[in-house]
């Protein structure tokens, strides 16, 4: 990614990039009535298939804690999941906060128009090195950005406080504001305090329209279930400040956070929910709303954790 200028602070700025023209860009910022949009969700179809079938590069071994053999799988799943919950298409531009190892950047790289531009920032610097080597070059849009916030498990030497965030200090093109900001993954493990600066900094970043993706294990109203099926029963759990650890485990390894929570932090930093898509991480049963009346649950196809989309 070209250009040295910041992504500019807070929402003073909310200028619109060029958008992409052709017949590969779709206009973002909408998420369709009645679900997903279909040639966009045609194209992540036939992107996924290819992406798995594909020789595009692999990160050595289990690394940084991302998961391993399911590497690809994954990307693809999730690609469909920003396409059909998110309202992902090909014109969008798109900030990754938590990108890993480009396990969402490698099939978005095959997905967005050329003219799109993708901005990945991680706290530990191999993995963005990794992806500046092997990504990058994917894509004439994609780039890569290290940010060294402090955090108990993944960079626990880091030089800025966990909730020091990211505006003013990952390098953009000058004026860009993303139209998809994703955070897989990111929330699972993250501080309170990190949670709300980021929402508030993706809120403050996001071209009007635009939609905040992320995913995280979901809590309260009976959840997660006492049913001891289920990976994570409620017994697993205990209080941490205003959020839920796994009992028993490191700090952050797996975090859950109350929805009634989640609801008040969002709506405080003027992000509006508008899609939940429970994961199968919590058993079998679709729930009670953390939104009010704002859910759309994805049937059949569930991701593993919670999915949570607000503009
Ligand atoms: C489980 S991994 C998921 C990585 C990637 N999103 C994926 O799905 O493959 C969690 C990632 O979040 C990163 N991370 C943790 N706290 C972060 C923060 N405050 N800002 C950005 N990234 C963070 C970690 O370094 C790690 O790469």
């Amino acid at each position: 990614m070209s250009g040295g200028a910041i992504i500019a602070t807070a929402a003073a700025d909310r200028g619109t990039p060029p958008r992409p023209t052709g017949p590969s860009a779709a206009a973002p910022g909408t998420i369709p009535d009645g679900g997903p949009n279909g040639a966009p969700l045609e194209h992540a179809g036939r992107v996924a298939a290819a992406y798995l079938a594909s020789a595009d590069p692999l990160p050595a071994g289990a690394v940084h804690d991302i998961g391993d053999g399911d590497f690809r799988a994954i990307g693809a799943e999730f690609l469909r999941h920003f396409v059909t919950l998110g309202g992902l298409a090909p014109g969008d531009d798109v900030l990754d906060i938590g990108c890993g190892f480009g396990r969402m950047a490698l099939p978005l790289a095959r997905f967005l128009a050329p003219q799109a531009r993708y901005l990945g920032f991680d706290i530990v610097p191999e993995p963005v090195e990794w992806c500046r080597t092997h990504v990058a070059p994917l894509h004439p849009g994609f780039g890569f950005e290290h940010l060294d916030l402090r955090h108990p498990l993944y960079n626990p030497a880091g030089s800025l406080p966990a909730d020091a965030g990211f505006l003013g200090r990952i390098p953009a093109p000058l004026g860009w504001r993303p139209s998809f900001v994703a955070a897989v993954s990111v929330f699972t493990h993250l501080e309170s305090a990190a949670m709300t600066r980021l929402l508030a900094e993706a809120r403050a970043v996001l071209r009007p329209g635009g939609r905040v993706f992320l995913t995280a294990f979901l809590t309260g109203d009976g959840t997660p279930p006492a049913d001891a099926a289920t990976r994570f029963p409620a017994a697993a759990w205990c209080r941490e400040g205003p959020l839920l650890a796994l009992q028993g485990a490191p700090a952050t390894a797996a975090v859950g956070v109350p929805w009634d929570w989640l609801g008040e932090v969002m709506a405080g930093v003027g992000l509006r929910p508008e899609r939940v898509a429970f994961g199968h991480w919590r058993g079998a049963g679709e729930l009670g709303g953390p939104f009010g009346g704002a859910l759309g649950g994805a049937a059949g196809d569930r991701p593993f954790q919670d999915v949570v989309v607000a503009r």
